[in-house]
């Protein structure tokens, strides 16, 4: 049998990872500034972490949501006291369309409404609603189009009261800081804005958080920036760092039923002993305040090459636009200087390492960065 072939794959095979470190197959090192798509929070093969799967694999690794998993209780409580959002309420699901998608039903099912408002440039994911939110025609199935999304541009607050007065709103969904979109950070304005017509309109306002969130951004969602308090946060990525577990937490005024929402794989023993270790580790390690300040100083330097049109970004979200003539220096730095990098489009390098990367690290990526740019003056 052959895969289906969807992934335009780089020529690398990854055997080994530790920290911010991985190896390929000839024993070559690379220092990982991409954490496999934002997905590596506290540093690959962290040992608490690889102690509590092995332990909880020995004793238990699944069981379905038809018995008390006390460990989803223990999640639920760390969770809350590690994001500040104690007396909100824990879903937990597989991935961050899977969030995205319950969080949109929820907030249809809580009142009743069907319009969604989603922004230019959004990513939420491939399921139906999610892609259906999602701003790129390329990967929405003509089964997934739906008169139900109105995309807005991004930080137009007057567009955003028209769209109010238009339709009957259900939710909005907005990234605290734009990802496949290309590093764009929504201003704490145009999150304050939308929060208001959101309470004016009974609205349900949905943060997703699955890529800009988990501490990345410097603080635990990079809503938080805003001073505002989001309905929904949606949460998968760096929240397992590579184990498959997705979330949304929801606010008090949000009453479930039985039968409302469900999964078979969500919040098993794993998930929730790899999502434990996980902020166990934030904690311990002051990961969060680690990733605003070696964010910042390499947003500093950053912002120090002429060559660079923009640095954009929080924390360890960072993205440098490049002018067209610079687009060969991703390839460059992972091939030549073994640094993964992600992109976005048209010419964004994108860094998302662990929030646990040294500024050691960051100075070897500048270094890199610098004779990377070189040709540009021979
Ligand atoms: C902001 C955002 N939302 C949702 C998703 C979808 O997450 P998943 O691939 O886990 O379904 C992504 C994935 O890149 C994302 O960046």
């Amino acid at each position: 049998m052959k895969l289906f072939d969807v992934y335009p794959v780089n020529d690398i095979t990854i055997t080994k990872a530790q920290g911010s470190t991985v190896w390929d197959d000839q024993g070559n090192p690379y220092l990982d500034l991409y954490g496999g798509h934002a997905v590596i929070s506290i540093g690959h093969t962290h040992p608490h972490y690889v102690q509590r799967l092995t332990d909880q694999l020995n004793k238990v690794g699944f069981y379905s949501n038809s018995i008390h998993i006390p460990l989803q209780q223990q999640l639920a409580e760390k969770l809350g006291k590690v994001s500040g959002k104690e007396d909100y309420q824990l879903f937990l699901v597989n991935s961050g369309a899977e969030a995205n998608e319950n969080a949109l039903k929820l907030a249809s099912f809580y009142n009743g409404k069907k319009k969604i408002i989603a922004f230019k440039k959004a990513f939420h994911g491939r399921t139906s609603l999610a892609v259906a939110a999602t701003d790129n025609p390329k990967i929405v199935a003509p089964v997934n189009e739906t008169d139900n999304v109105v995309f807005l541009p991004w930080e137009d607050l007057a567009a955003l009261e028209a769209a109010f007065d238009k339709y009957e709103v259900s939710s909005v969904i907005i990234e605290g800081i734009q990802g496949v979109g290309g590093i764009n950070v929504a201003s704490a304005a145009f999150l304050q804005k939308i929060r208001s017509l959101c309470d004016q309109h009974n609205a349900v306002f949905i943060a997703d958080s699955v890529q800009c969130g988990y501490g990345r951004s410097g603080k635990f969602f990079s809503h938080d920036h805003a001073g505002v308090d989001a309905d929904i946060y949606t949460m998968a990525k760096g929240m397992g760092n590579g184990f498959p577990i997705g979330g949304i937490i929801i606010a008090p005024k949000f009453r479930p039923s039985y039968g409302m929402l469900g999964t078979t794989f969500g919040g098993n023993h794993l998930a929730c002993a790899a999502a434990l270790a996980v902020l166990e580790v934030i904690e311990k390690e002051n990961l969060i305040a680690n990733a605003e300040n070696v964010g910042n100083y390499l947003m500093d330097e950053l912002r120090k090459f002429p060559e660079v049109k923009e640095v954009r970004g929080k924390g360890l979200m960072i993205g440098i636009e490049l002018p067209e003539e610079l687009a060969h220096v991703r390839k460059e730095l992972l091939f030549k200087y073994r640094i993964f990098t992600g992109e976005a489009k048209p010419n964004v390098i994108r860094l998302l390492p662990s929030l646990a990367l040294t500024k050691d690290q960051a100075d070897q990526f500048l270094t890199a960065f610098k004779q990377a740019l070189k040709p540009v003056h021979a």
